[in-house]
């Protein structure tokens, strides 16, 4: 039994939703602690031959990391708060079997991250996806700066984490964010038929494409250290402070660039 995560098994596909709706889903630790469990059941059963991740709900994917857990955390501890998502994400990535983020309604933030950690992206037509943690006073710490670059390219990563402008799926897929945009109500089936069909290639192969695309990007490299320093030095400034207070608030924020 899981908390904050509602899960279906059958022949072999697990459709995991992220089941926090007061929240719009967003991840707090206890959510990224069930999804470790559940990574690392689907490296080691033969049973578990792929993951769908979706949102619970009519509204969101995944709002982003829960900003109330978010804004009480120390400059030490954002840094740990970094890594292990970080670690999480890279399990999904990594994951020698597929898995497919099925997004529907809200992918912001640590949520955009998640489905980038994802092999592959099916949105719904009402999908939005964003960076938008400067709103806040930082800066992504799942591993979007390097993953939305990886997507989109350089110029429009920038772009997105520099506004933290929220996109909607058309554009999403048209910049290569997301694989396919479909129905909402043909989301899940599009999801499952396209599992499905992986399912019956070789396995071993499916976990080879996996690894060797993967070998080319280089968890190891200098950029994902570089994010959980940075995403830590900013929770350090006033300015998160004020970010993450306006958000809980419900008010504008007022940003003055002290630190
Ligand atoms: N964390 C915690 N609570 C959240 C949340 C989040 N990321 N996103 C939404 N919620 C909560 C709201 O506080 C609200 O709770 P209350 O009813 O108790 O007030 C509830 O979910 C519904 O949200 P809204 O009233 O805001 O709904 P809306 O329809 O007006 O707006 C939204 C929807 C545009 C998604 C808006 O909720 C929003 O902007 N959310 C935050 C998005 C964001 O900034 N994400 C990045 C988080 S930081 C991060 O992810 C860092 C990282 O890389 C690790």
């Amino acid at each position: 039994m899981m908390e904050n995560l509602t899960i279906d098994h059958t022949d072999g596909i697990l459709t995991v939703s992220i089941t926090r709706p007061e929240a719009l889903n967003a991840l707090n630790l206890k959510t990224l602690s069930e999804l470790i469990v559940i990574l690392q059941q689907t490296y080691e059963q033969a049973d578990h031959r792929g993951i769908i991740l979706t949102g619970a709900g009519e509204k969101a994917f995944v709002a982003g990391a829960d900003i109330k857990e978010l804004s009480a955390l120390t400059q030490e501890q954002a840094y740990s708060f970094a890594q292990n998502g970080q670690r999480l994400f890279k399990l999904i990535e990594d994951c020698p079997k597929p898995v497919i983020a099925a997004v529907n309604g809200y992918a912001l933030g640590g949520g955009c991250e998640l489905a980038m950690a994802c092999h592959i992206r099916i949105a719904s037509e009402n999908a939005k996806f964003g960076q938008p943690e400067v709103n806040l006073g930082i800066i992504p710490g799942y591993g979007g700066t390097q993953r939305l670059t990886q997507l989109v390219g350089r110029g429009k990563a920038l772009e997105l984490m520099m506004t933290g402008d929220t996109i909607d799926a058309q554009e999403a897929k048209a910049i290569g964010l997301v694989n396919h945009v479909v129905p909402k109500a043909d989301l899940m089936t599009f999801t499952g038929d396209m599992m499905r069909r992986i399912l019956t290639k070789g396995p071993f192969a499916v976990s080879q494409v996996i690894k060797s695309v993967n070998a080319g990007f280089g968890f190891a490299q200098a950029g994902y250290e570089a994010e959980a320093q940075n995403f830590a030095a900013c929770t350090g400034n006033a300015d998160f402070v004020e970010g993450t207070s306006a958000f809980i608030e419900k008010r504008q924020p007022q940003f003055k660039g002290e630190r």
